[in-house]
């Protein structure tokens, strides 16, 4: 073997270093730096005329872990509370804010490289002491005509914006005691109060049009999130027995999403059997399935900050009544022909109509009730919240991820179905992100045949 030369010995050394060191400080975000760069550069095209300002998520005053809220995290990729963002669009420049300790960053689990390298961490051009915000805002908003920041109040874990946003409205005409306003309607009014020549703007939107449309990179994320609430949902329904209370089901999906990697769940488990079908995100969880029910699971994982969402619908007692049956292939008939006909550029309309074209020809009897309510279409989209952003698409285009989830509940009957999956669009088509869970009816009963995991524990005598 040649022998290496003591300058290149050294030069490989240097660079086997250099590639730790980077990898290491990688790790500090979810995604690469210069996606968190593409993005904020994104927003200042937006605002050539102002400066933006998003406050981050301040720590939490309860025992729940520490989230940022969505928007900030989706711009940065830094998870410190308290932290503030300015994103100048006349400069072209961004400047991150936050005061934080190692040993604070320890005790909370934030990357230690984050806080002692955060420009070399986060390719944000300029990092300051929170405490130098409010001179270096005060000194750049003066000079600026237009100062944005989001007007929706921030999106935490198992939160929506918009939802948000018309739960306190609701509440503040509810509760004529209680007119306080969201810590971002607040900055608002202080913002015009100190800053009486600027105009004050609302950039959700500007962040919300781009969290449509997924990266390769939230993908691949959302890929790895979906596969693992394919497992969950597949482990909790082999574990279904009528005389099991719902909350042992709920128990299983929770053990197996916390077992493969997620950090939450996407939102409170959802599941409506018996009478309770009616309530379509009914998650008290408080039913003893009895011989006969029917049941919906609506569950997904939330792994780094990017949402699942999938429903199951089968019977506790593993096999169905023909009337069961007959309901939920006419479901599973609706979310199969989607899938067929989902691709860039359809409309909801179009699809609407190509999907009773493709049940026509498979022999369905549209006239029958449940096509009144089964109806091909477009769910909400999904993605850091459940609920994601601005409602769900009007037309598809690639890279949006939105839920197939037909429909039909018959509260009379006790019968409620619900096929949900998170779906891509790609370039040609679709994928399936939630793909591989037991769904015909042959499958779903030869899945609950077998034991699942409280059956095998009681069986070895374990718990
Ligand atoms: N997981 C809530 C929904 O599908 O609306
Ligand atoms: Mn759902
Ligand atoms: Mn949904």
């Amino acid at each position: 073997m040649r022998k290496t030369s003591g300058l290149t010995a050294k030069i490989i050394a240097f660079a086997a270093i250099t590639l730790l060191a980077t990898s290491a400080l990688s790790a500090a975000l979810l995604f690469d730096k210069s996606e968190y760069a593409a993005r904020r550069q994104k927003l200042m095209e937006k605002i050539p005329d102002g400066i933006a300002v998003i406050f981050g998520a301040q720590p939490i005053a309860s025992y729940y872990p520490y989230f940022q809220n969505n928007d900030f995290f989706y711009l940065t990729g830094v998870e410190i509370p308290n932290a503030v963002l300015m994103v100048d669009g006349i400069r072209k420049t961004s400047l991150l804010f936050f005061t934080t300790t190692e040993a604070a960053a320890r005790n909370e689990g934030i990357s230690v490289d984050l806080v002692k390298n955060p420009r070399e961490v986060t390719g944000i051009q300029q990092v300051l002491p929170y405490e130098n915000f409010t001179m270096m805002f005060t000194m750049m908003a003066s000079r600026s005509k237009v100062l944005y920041t989001p007007f929706y109040p921030e999106e935490l874990a198992r939160e929506a914006s918009t939802e948000k946003f018309m739960t306190l409205q609701r509440n503040q005409a509810l509760n004529f005691w209680d007119q306080r306003p969201t810590r971002e309607q607040q900055f608002v009014k202080l913002l015009k109060e100190k800053f009486p020549m600027a105009e004050v703007r609302d950039c959700s939107n500007f962040i919300w049009e781009q969290r449509a449309i997924k990266s390769p990179a939230e993908i691949e994320l959302l890929r790895k999130a979906g596969r693992i609430g394919v497992k969950a949902h597949t482990e909790m329904m082999k574990a279904t027995r009528p005389g099991m209370f719902e909350y042992e089901l709920a128990a299983v999906f929770d053990y197996i999403n916390l077992k493969e990697g997620a950090q939450e769940l996407a939102y409170g488990i959802i599941i409506s059997s018996g009478e309770n079908h009616p309530y379509v995100h009914y998650y008290k969880h408080d039913r003893l399935l009895k011989d006969g029910d029917f049941i919906v699971v609506d569950a997904g994982p939330d792994l780094n900050y990017y949402d699942i969402d999938i429903t199951i619908s089968y019977p506790a007692n593993g096999k169905f009544t023909p009337r069961q049956k007959e309901v939920y292939e006419a479901a599973l008939a609706v979310h199969e022909a989607n899938m067929k006909v989902y691709r860039p550029e359809l409309t909801a309309e179009q699809c609407r109509k190509e999907v009773e074209e493709i049940l026509t020809k498979q022999g369905f009897d549209l006239t029958k009730d449940y096509f009144k309510r089964l109806r091909g279409g477009f769910g909400h989209y999904v993605g850091m919240a459940t609920h994601d952003v601005t409602g769900g698409p009007q037309v598809l285009k690639p890279g949006m991820v939105f839920a197939n989830e037909p429909m039909v509940i018959y509260a009379a009957e006790n019968l409620g179905v619900r096929v949900e999956d998170t779906i891509l669009i790609t370039e040609t088509g679709c994928e399936n992100l939630t793909a591989g869970i037991p769904r015909t009816v042959k499958d779903i009963e030869e899945l609950m045949k077998k034991p699942g995991i409280p059956q095998v524990l009681k069986k070895a005598g374990l718990y």
